[in-house]
């Protein structure tokens, strides 16, 4: 599998009333064409900024990027405003995290589909609803010509994800980008999108990156995953390496808060106690030292460095669980 995507210390700030904001702090991350990729954080890592980056959909004065992203070689600041248009969609797209603001609350559904494909692809008014509802189709909507003529806020929460996951590949992108697309969502519907999607990215051979605060909602859907705590990945392994052989604190709490049938009746759910860290600080330290189990004083003096352990398992401690 040859690289899709190619980033390399990727830092994003944010200039705010508090100071700098340090949302990305030197994310490196490749991944294959194909490939799936989970990325886990609690709220506030840095998780969309970081897709928004990849997107090149964070622009403005008050935004500074540096490092490398590299879309087939390309890297996407390079672009001008025609060729990042025609980069989102058919490259890259991406499910927002909120569908209820991402779709337009007074157009219904159809005009919203149509458009697209009409302004991107060219397509005249009758190909357009003839595609939409094939799309609609694909991803198992019931009933895909009656949904055209519906407005948002009259579809389920389900079914809304569907119109955006619809929305999405409509251009065929190379990578799918799906930000919490199952956060609003109750169980079932939620592993039922999560279903779909992993059929899409078989049917349409499209790399995959899904983004959530729930490792457990991944672990069955991903080739890797990446853990990011305070703007930075802290580990980054293949799945099953992830769970057999987990290297950092922060991925073994998120381990063991995700419920399980089999766990024993009173036995407690673990939550992780404490506060992510300041994300306007320069960060002398590790950024878990505070709510770590194990930390001693050199995780509260030094800032770790990311460590190779092999086989394509890379993580964040001076002391990693089972030893280096
Ligand atoms: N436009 C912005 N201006 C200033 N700060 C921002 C901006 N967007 C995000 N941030 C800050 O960047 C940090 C990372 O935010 P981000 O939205 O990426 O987190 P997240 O991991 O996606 O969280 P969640 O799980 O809640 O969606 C946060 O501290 C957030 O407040
Ligand atoms: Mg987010």
């Amino acid at each position: 599998m040859s690289d899709l995507l190619k980033i390399t210390d990727l830092a994003v700030d944010f200039d705010t009333t508090y100071g700098k904001l340090h949302a990305v702090r030197g994310v490196s991350i490749d991944i294959a064409e194909g490939e799936s990729v989970g990325i886990v954080g609690e709220s506030g890592s840095g998780k969309t900024v970081f897709s928004r980056a990849t997107m090149g959909l964070l622009r403005g004065s008050s935004v500074h990027r540096t490092g490398q992203i590299l879309f087939e070689g390309t890297e996407i600041s390079s672009l001008d405003s025609k060729q990042i248009r025609e980069y989102w969609g058919t490259k890259i797209a991406m499910i927002f995290q909120d569908p209820m603001t991402a779709l337009n609350p007074v157009r219904r559904i159809g005009a919203q589909m149509s458009e697209s494909l009409i302004k991107r692809l060219g397509m005249s008014k009758s190909e357009a609803k003839d595609r939409a509802i094939e799309l609609l189709t694909l991803v198992k909507l019931p009933e895909p010509e009656l949904a055209l003529e519906k407005y948002a806020h009259q579809l389920s929460g389900g079914m809304r994800q569907r119109v955006m996951i619809a929305m999405a590949i409509a251009c065929n992108p190379k990578m799918l980008f799906a930000d919490e697309p199952t956060t609003a969502l109750d169980v079932t519907v939620q592993a039922q999108v999560l279903e779909l999607l992993a059929d899409l990215r078989k049917e349409l051979g499209m790399a995959m990156v899904i983004i959530t605060h729930d490792l457990g909602v991944v672990a069955g859907y991903t080739d890797r995953i990446a853990v990011m705590y305070g703007g930075e990945i802290v580990e980054l392994a293949s799945t099953t390496d992830l769970f057999t052989d987990t290297k950092m604190p922060y991925t073994e709490a998120l381990i063991k808060s995700i419920p399980r049938v089999d766990r024993k009746r009173g036995s407690e759910l673990s939550s992780i106690e404490g506060m992510p860290p300041d994300p306007t600080s320069n960060r002398a330290s590790c950024g878990f030292a505070d709510r770590c189990p194990y930390a001693v004083q050199k995780c509260r003096d030094e800032h770790p460095q990311l460590v190779d352990a092999g086989n394509g398992h890379s993580y964040r401690c001076f002391f990693p669980i089972g030893g280096k």
